[in-house]
């Protein structure tokens, strides 16, 4: 089952930039793809495009099989809420909450039922449970990320989008936060794509998309 799909998509910026100059791209259920290019080939902006974050300037976005550009913001929100979660290079975390209420927080706002179980469960599996009452500030990068991961994971995505997730991260982290989502994807059938301009990422991913001026090149 298809639940991504780009379709001659083009980004044309305010300012006249032409990050996206038609790009076709397919993502299906179970897949675990990358997205790379050398910076400023236009891979963030076609994951903004595809997590609906952002909308086409000509072509089509389809969410699991839904066109976005018809949605309005609420529904696109509820896309984002739902199945759709992302991962960036800036984890974003709450800094003067610890790791469990960096966790609570959102998942109040998302109104998940049992999110106190969730949260402890799911940072056992991102070997967390002894960060808890950490702040971010009092954490690795990797283990920064890890709690992004489990924010975005809260929701129960049938899609993670992760963009340079392992950026900023050491090679020895990076490559942990890299096996982590390859056993998501195998264990809990969450689709992924991963946008990095880091070679050395290619052996995890199934398939590869390169990006070269804001086209798909072989
Ligand atoms: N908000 C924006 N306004 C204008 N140009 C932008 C904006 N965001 C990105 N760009 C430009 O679009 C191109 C693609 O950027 P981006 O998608 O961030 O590439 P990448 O993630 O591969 O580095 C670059 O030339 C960049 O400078
Ligand atoms: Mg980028």
């Amino acid at each position: 089952m298809e639940v991504i799909r780009a379709k001659d998509v083009w980004k044309v910026y305010p300012d006249g930039t032409q990050a996206l100059k038609g790009v076709n791209l397919s993502v299906n259920r179970g897949e675990f793809v990358g997205v790379m290019g050398p910076s400023g080939s236009g891979k963030s902006t076609l994951l903004h495009l595809i997590g609906g974050l952002d909308k086409p300037s000509e072509g089509e976005v389809f969410l699991f099989k839904k066109p976005i550009s018809p949605m309005g913001e609420d529904e696109l929100a509820e896309f984002r809420k739902r199945k759709v979660a992302y991962v960036f290079q800036f984890y974003y975390l709450l800094e003067d909450f610890n790791v469990l209420e960096n966790l609570l927080l959102i998942a109040q706002l998302l109104g998940i039922k049992d999110a106190k179980d969730k949260a402890l469960e799911l940072l056992e599996f991102l070997r967390l449970s002894h960060r808890l009452n950490h702040k971010p500030y009092q954490l690795s990068g990797g283990e920064q990320q890890r709690v992004a991961i489990a924010r975005a994971l809260i929701s129960e995505p049938a899609v993670i989008l992760a963009d340079e997730p392992t950026g900023n991260i050491d090679w020895e982290e990076g490559r942990k936060i890299f096996e982590l989502f390859r056993k998501l994807n195998e264990e809990k059938g969450i689709t992924f794509v991963v946008a990095t301009h880091n070679p050395d990422l290619k052996p995890f991913f199934h398939r590869i998309v390169n990006l070269k001026d804001g086209q798909v090149v072989d």
